[in-house]
């Protein structure tokens, strides 16, 4: 399986991807892809040797898109997992990928917050602000709607009593390398699950 990791930030998420598939048969990070040029996550790839890529968005969307189209096309890719990626997918992207996988986009995203509870961005520092008692990490596979997509793996992480908002945000991350690391062991091992979505109690 080819896999491209979108990421348009620091990296952590991809950085444990690229570490994992080295140790796993059946997967390849073939590239990191990000639409931003000072991104630290093209530091990280660059010392796990995984080529990266970047396309600036400077003309539309649509003419964004087709430009990553082709570049996964180049490059034969299987999977997209978003670790990061500040950017909506379109339903146009989603669809063009669909028929390159028999009507399965493979895109997957991981979010912190436990979906559907805190979508969007900055879901650690609101849960934390809000002072969830229990909040976690999603892995979802990607739809039209922001962080909407099927459930494959949700995790709970307690708040500590008098628990900074640092130590939180550091146990979440942890999590989530773990969780997706797994995912990717999956992905490998083709035994992917899909659940329905439903809040934690
Ligand atoms: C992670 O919290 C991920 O869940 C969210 O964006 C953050 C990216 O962190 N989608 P990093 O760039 O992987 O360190």
């Amino acid at each position: 399986m080819k896999i491209a990791i979108f990421a348009s930030g620091s990296g952590s998420n991809a950085e444990a991807l690229m570490k994992k598939a080295k140790e796993l048969i059946g997967v390849k990070i073939e590239f990191v892809f990000s639409d931003k040029k000072e991104a630290f996550v093209l530091t990280r790839a660059k010392s796990c040797a995984v080529p990266a890529y970047v396309i600036e968005k400077k003309g539309t969307r649509e003419k964004h898109e087709q430009e990553i189209l082709h570049l996964l096309d180049d490059h034969k890719i299987d999977w997209i997992l978003l670790a990061g990626y500040m950017r909506m997918i379109s339903p146009t992207f989603l669809r063009e990928l669909k028929n390159r996988h028999e009507g399965r986009a493979q895109v997957i995203n991981i979010h912190p917050s436990l979906l559907p509870d805190y979508p969007g961005t900055d879901s650690i520092q609101k849960a934390y602000k809000d002072q969830v008692a229990v909040s976690g990490v999603s892995i979802h596979y990607v739809d039209e709607g922001m962080d909407t997509g099927p459930l494959l793996a949700q995790e709970k992480v307690v708040l500590q009593v008098g628990e900074t908002l640092e130590s939180f945000a550091t146990r979440m991350h942890a999590l989530e390398h773990q969780m997706y690391c797994k995912v990717l062991e999956q992905i490998a091992n083709q035994e992917l699950i899909t659940r329905t979505y439903k809040r934690k109690p």
